[in-house]
């Protein structure tokens, strides 16, 4: 009754939260990173992530793989603390994700200790060796702007930095990372680091296409990506051929950016 209240008020406060507010203002301030640390400070228990994970699979499938067109991330092998910050940033209101946003309510999903639980599980999960990848043209370019301005944060191979939750980049769909990064510099994702909003500005449409394309060929770590036609033995009878968008990945493509 409590949660369904919330979740109630949540959704008016979102309805009504653009006559207030500049886009880029977080909708609930210090919320999301309270809640986050207090996830961040527990000890997760990855079984019980797995039933948790339960809920996620309608979208997000059994192997947490995400699909091309980029409508869903890759959510598998990200990392710890970037997962947990990301579900708080979800339920407080900071990302615009109408769809995902009822799952990520406390009443569902749970608190802290279960953000924690199925955030370990997630980040367990292999990878897909075919995510979503772009044209592969301007590549040159695209390197060059990677190296000079987004290596320094989420690292020379798009590993990410777990210490100050920015995401793993790499093994990540090409159409997901160019909508994100769209959303993060004009705001519509209002949990974002504001030096990289600032950066975000000066890129043309040519430019976020070729660095993302870029990203979009960077191998992830070699132990942590499994064959194509890995399914999740935890969920054994999950009917995956219902889900098309979500299977096209499987089918193509060698990575081509190697870490050295
Ligand atoms: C109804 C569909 C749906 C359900 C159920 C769902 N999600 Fe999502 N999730 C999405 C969509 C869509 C996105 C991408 C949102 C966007 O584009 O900003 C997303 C994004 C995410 C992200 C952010 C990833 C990133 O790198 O940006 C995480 C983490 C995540 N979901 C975890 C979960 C977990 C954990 C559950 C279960 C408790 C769950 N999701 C349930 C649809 C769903
Ligand atoms: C100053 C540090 C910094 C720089 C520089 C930076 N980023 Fe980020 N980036 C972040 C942080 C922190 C986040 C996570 C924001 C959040 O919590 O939602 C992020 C998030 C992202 C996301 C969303 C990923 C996801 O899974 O949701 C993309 C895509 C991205 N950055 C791409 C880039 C690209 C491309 C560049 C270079 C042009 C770049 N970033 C430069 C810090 C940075």
């Amino acid at each position: 009754m409590k949660s369904c209240a919330i979740t109630l008020l949540m959704g008016l406060v979102l309805l009504l939260q653009p006559l207030f507010l500049p886009a880029a203002t977080p909708l609930l301030p210090g919320i999301a990173e309270r809640e986050a640390e207090r996830a961040l400070g527990l000890k997760p228990d990855p079984a019980k992530g797995r039933e948790l994970y339960r809920i996620c699979i309608v979208c997000h499938s059994p192997e947490g793989w995400g699909s091309e067109n980029g409508y869903y991330p890759q959510i598998a092998g990200q990392l710890y603390g970037v997962i947990i910050k990301q579900l708080a940033d979800i339920r407080a209101g900071n990302r615009d994700n109408p769809t995902m946003f009822p799952f990520s309510m406390p009443g569902t999903l749970g608190g802290a200790q279960e953000m924690a639980d199925v955030a370990a599980y997630i980040a367990a999960l292999p990878m897909s060796p075919h995510n979503g990848r772009g044209p592969g043209h301007d590549l040159v370019l695209g390197e060059r702007i990677y190296r000079d301005e987004c290596a320094e944060c989420h690292g020379e191979w798009g590993e990410g930095s777990a210490g100050d939750r920015i995401p793993l980049l790499r093994g990540q769909h090409y159409y997901y990372l160019k909508r994100q990064f769209r959303w993060i510099r004009n705001g519509k994702r209002r949990n974002a680091d504001e030096k990289m909003v600032k950066q975000a500005q000066h890129f043309s449409g040519r430019e976020i296409s070729a660095v993302m394309d870029y990203i979009s060929r960077i191998e992830p770590e070699p132990g942590r990506v499994v064959g194509p036609d890995w399914t999740n033995p935890d969920f054994p009878n999950y009917a995956r051929h219902s889900m098309p968008g979500l299977m096209q990945h499987r089918l193509r493509r060698r990575p081509e950016v190697r870490p050295r």
